[in-house]
């Protein structure tokens, strides 16, 4: 423990006594295990006062666990991020992903933290368990790297329903889920369809009233769409792909209805009866997560799968 002020007293040192080149070099020792004295000042981020010493255990934070990928000015480009697909984040951009907000809205602190001690299932993003305080500081040291912060504050959450379904009721909710994901909501426009076309004009005309003579070519695939991260997103096929933020209904449940910031996933809060009912729309979105975590099953068995989409075609 003795190590961490002598090294600050050697940096503060070199500073005073003049050997600027040799500065860089005792930063970089510096970040090894000890708090920086990087920020002198509090800074307002987030529509919060955060205190420098905050800042300075954000940082050392980062640079031993998180700029290995997110690079050290945040850009997104550190030394293990080339070939990583999907690329990390780029937090210059300050746009996020995962959040309980509206679309477009900053996510809250608890937002940040649940994504970074759950990771994204599926992809580089691993879960961190690092202690409460070094998460709230990297949370806070991430918000200097984009302006949209200083500013900007955190939207509201969107209201949460309880589960009308539970365990018990799991297969009629999985039925349903199956109507809407093929009926009103047209999942299958960028994920794949799980049924057949007469099925799929029927669930439509049950949800919506309206027939459906023809699907696009290929229906039993994703579709690759556009984002505003720079990159590609390939929508998940639910029985083969991870579910990032989790593949339990509840967890299918809270991403659904915010969507997924910057990418073609829409936000389907409040979008999911065709009478406008809010009560309505969140029993079918709870119904639609009991569904698609029912398709999630499959992707641990290949032989299940394969059986699967051959009763699809019959
Ligand atoms: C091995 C590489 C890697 C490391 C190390 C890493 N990340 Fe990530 N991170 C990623 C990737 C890849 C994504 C993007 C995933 C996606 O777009 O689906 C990401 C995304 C994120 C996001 C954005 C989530 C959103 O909603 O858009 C946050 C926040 C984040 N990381 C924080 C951290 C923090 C904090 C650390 C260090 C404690 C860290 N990451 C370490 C690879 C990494
Ligand atoms: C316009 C295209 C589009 C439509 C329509 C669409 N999605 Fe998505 N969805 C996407 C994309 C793109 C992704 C991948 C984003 C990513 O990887 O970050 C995605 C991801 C998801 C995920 C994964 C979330 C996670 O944590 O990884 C779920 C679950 C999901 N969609 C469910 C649905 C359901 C249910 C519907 C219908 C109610 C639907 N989607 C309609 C484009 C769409």
């Amino acid at each position: 423990m003795k190590l961490v002020p002598s090294m600050r007293t050697t940096a503060k040192a070199l500073k005073t006594s003049g050997f600027k080149h040799s500065l860089a070099l005792g930063a970089v020792v510096l970040l090894g295990a000890c708090t920086s004295d990087r920020f002198q000042e509090p800074m307002k981020l987030g529509g919060r006062w955060i205190s420098s010493s905050t800042l300075n255990l954000g940082h050392d934070t980062y640079m031993n666990y998180c700029m290995q990928c997110h690079g050290v000015n945040g850009d997104g480009l550190g030394p293990a991020a080339q070939g990583t697909y999907p690329p990390p984040r780029n937090f210059k951009q300050g746009a996020f992903k995962f959040a309980s907000v509206g679309a477009g809205e900053l996510p809250t602190d608890e937002d940040l933290k649940y994504t970074i001690r759950n990771g994204l299932r599926g992809t580089p993003m691993l879960p961190w368990d690092i202690s409460d305080e070094r998460l709230d500081a990297v949370v806070q040291y991430m918000k200097t790297f984009s302006d949209v912060w200083k500013d900007g504050e955190p939207g509201t959450p969107l209201q949460l329903t309880p589960d009308p379904w539970g365990a018990e009721r799991s297969e009629e909710a999985i039925a349903l889920g199956k109507k809407i994901y093929h009926g009103i909501a047209q999942c299958y426009t960028c994920h794949p369809a799980y049924a057949p076309l007469s099925e799929i004009n029927e669930a439509s005309l049950e949800t919506t009233g309206n027939a459906v003579a023809s699907i696009r070519e290929n229906a039993h695939l994703s579709t690759l769409l556009d984002s505003s991260y720079g990159h590609k997103f390939m929508p998940p096929d639910f029985t083969k792909n991870f579910i990032k933020t989790g593949g339990d209904p509840e967890s299918i449940y809270k991403v659904l209805g915010p969507g997924i910031n910057g990418t073609a996933m829409p936000a389907w809060k409040g979008l999911l009866s065709a009478t406008g009912s809010f009560e309505d729309s969140e029993k079918n979105q709870w119904a639609l997560a009991y569904y698609v975590s029912y398709l999630n099953t499959f992707r641990f068995d290949d032989k299940a799968r394969k059986a699967f989409f051959e009763s699809l075609a019959r």
